[in-house]
């Protein structure tokens, strides 16, 4: 709908046995593309691009996890595309990639005329990335529509995450459009925030330690997906 004011259209592609999204941000006056995440059969999203006569210029990954990076080897061999991580998460990886550009939060990725803003979002994964373009917020394991990344594997942190989750609430607009990293979704497979801020169970607690008893102890023995929304007196009740 206000994809047409944007200098930019999202695609988005549901793949692979874990409901992993790969998106494409596609700057419509040059027809360059950003890929998200490429994985699983990541050539439906590469033939996608070619049909519409996209040149993938840019590799953006939110984290190193296998999922969302099992496509990357497929896509440098259809393009020939720069990678994009954290600084931390290539450190964390250890994978020896062929000249990635290593961001800190805060900087700039330009595709033709649209701009993405890199966030640093630590809890999933030391290094994990959200991807902030126009109204919205590729948010990989950070943020799912009614739920959040795990914070149990190895380079998680349940208080980082939520020093992330609590800075994504109080600093980004209320309509930002959530494009998440799986389909965990019970209905509309995205969500705004402000629906998040009433239903995601992960953005209601006030304490640190609440969150982490929650999102460590508590939320994987009562919820499965897909996830429905929670109000904040259901969340506070869980962890009693
Ligand atoms: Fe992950």
């Amino acid at each position: 709908m206000s994809q047409d004011q944007n200098s930019y259209n999202i695609y988005s592609m549901e793949l692979g046995p874990m409901e992993n999204f790969v998106y494409l941000i596609h700057d419509k006056a040059s027809d360059k593309a950003a890929i998200v995440d490429p994985a699983w059969e990541v050539e439906e999203m590469l033939d996608l691009a070619d049909s519409k006569g996209i040149q993938i210029t840019d590799i953006l990954l939110t984290h190193s996890h296998n999922d969302h990076v099992n496509g990357l080897q497929k896509t440098l061999e259809h393009s020939d595309a720069t990678i994009h991580l954290l600084k931390p998460e290539a450190k964390f990886w250890g994978a020896n990639l062929s000249q990635p550009v290593l961001h800190h939060g805060g900087d700039q990725i330009k595709i033709g005329d649209s701009q993405i803003n890199v966030l640093h979002t630590p809890g999933h994964t030391p290094g994990s990335a959200c991807y902030h373009v126009g109204n919205d917020l590729i948010a990989g394991d950070t943020l799912f529509v009614f739920g959040c990344g795990r914070c149990d594997l190895a380079g998680g942190d349940p208080e980082e995450m939520f020093q992330t989750l609590k800075k994504m609430k109080t600093e980004l607009p209320a309509a930002t459009v959530l494009h998440p990293g799986h389909n965990y979704a019970p209905q509309a497979p995205t969500s705004t925030l402000e629906n998040q801020c009433q239903g995601n169970p992960f953005l209601h607690f006030d304490k640190p330690a609440d969150f982490v008893k929650y999102r460590m102890h508590v939320h994987d023995k009562i919820r499965e997906t897909p996830y429905e929304a929670v109000s904040k007196q259901q969340a506070l009740d869980a962890i009693k």
